[in-house]
């Protein structure tokens, strides 16, 4: 048995002599020292021993295996400490290197502004108009016969809208107003709505026209709306919008839709109203039109003007934020230059 042990341990040693990593020594482990290991089996047959003969073979038994363990935490102790420093320096980094540049993306400035007005009448008590209520291919009954203009008006002409192949009379619609009647067909009064949207104008472009902008639509129909209400409601939405007080200036206008109708001019920011090429030479911009909507209109959707009255505004989303952050042409918005995009 002694001789056996001795080999057991000549073995175990040449085992881990061409140990070559931390697996192989963990197999030498388990085949050596483990429970089901060679040394476990050798001291199960120690009770067949006399008492001297086990006290002796028991003793060398277990020296041996505490020899053996010894060994094997040492051999263990390099190969890990070997591993791991492999595993360091291929792992290792440079925290000095510039990081990966990861562009992030903005919101353009004419959806924040989108958002800021929307949320600013929906603070006053308005809600948003549902997207199927205001398509951006429109007919010219909703963009124009609906809103009472009289059949040879120039807007309608091909100078001044776009008109499409898709169907007769389809066009891009040169107006938001054409919500006013989609909302009320949709439900009855009381109605207090806004609608954000595109419009389209075949127009020359300069700094202050694009062909193509965005409005806000407004509509708020219910018994007993008057003229006061809707100059309320546009001067605590400038108070807002602008902040500090800016100088406005409510002027008297048409709309076949509205009567009567008025426009509001806000001052113009980039000259502080001394005029210039953004305004034109006027020191004025106009951010809206508005009025009553007109009892034809009523009539059109079946309300009836005896009982109800409303008003209407259509403000134009660039005016309103290049008055905001003093930008002087309003292609900044639609060229898509980084370098101005980025400001926001
Ligand atoms: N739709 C008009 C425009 O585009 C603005 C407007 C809206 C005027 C609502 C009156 C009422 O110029």
């Amino acid at each position: 048995m002694k001789s056996q042990l001795e080999n057991i341990y000549k073995a175990a040693t040449a085992d881990l002599e061409s140990a070559s990593n931390l697996n192989d020594i963990e197999e030498i482990r388990t085949k050596y020292l483990s429970r089901k290991g060679e040394f476990n089996s050798i001291k199960k047959g120690l009770k067949d021993l006399s008492d001297e003969e086990k006290r002796v073979v028991g003793a060398l038994a277990n020296e041996i295996s505490a020899n053996l363990e010894k060994a094997i935490k040492e051999k263990y102790d390099i190969f890990y400490r070997k591993e791991m420093d492999e595993k360091l320096k291929k792992d290792r980094i440079d925290i000095t290197l510039d990081g990966a540049y990861v562009p992030s993306g903005k919101i353009h400035p004419i959806t924040s502004t989108i958002n800021e007005i929307v949320e600013i009448f929906q603070n006053l008590g308005f809600s948003v108009l549902p997207n199927v209520l205001s398509p951006e291919v429109e007919t010219e009954y909703y963009n124009f016969d609906m809103l009472n203009f009289p059949p040879d008006h120039p807007a309608k002409d091909m100078q001044d809208t776009y008109y499409t192949k898709l169907a007769p009379n389809t066009i891009l619609r040169s107006q938001t107003s054409c919500a006013q009647i989609r909302a009320m067909e949709d439900s009855k009064p009381p109605i207090r709505v806004v609608v954000p949207g595109r419009v389209y104008r075949n127009e020359t472009v300069n700094a202050r026209k694009n062909n193509f902008f965005h409005q806000i639509e407004g509509l708020y129909v219910d018994k007993g709306i008057t003229f006061g209400d809707l100059k309320g409601v546009l001067n605590e939405f400038i108070r807002i919008y602008f902040g500090a007080a800016r100088p406005t200036r409510f002027r008297s206008s048409f709309f076949p839709f509205t009567e009567p109708s008025a426009e509001v001019d806000v001052q113009c920011i980039m000259c502080q109203g001394k005029g210039c090429r953004t305004c034109s030479g006027t020191g004025w911009l106009e951010i809206l039109g508005a009025g009553m909507v007109d009892t034809n209109v009523l009539k059109n959707v079946g309300v009836d003007p005896e009982v109800y009255s409303g008003f209407a505004f259509g403000m134009g989303v660039e005016r309103l934020a290049m008055l905001k952050y003093a930008i002087d042409d309003i292609r900044l918005f639609f060229n898509n230059d980084r370098r101005f995009l980025a400001q926001f």
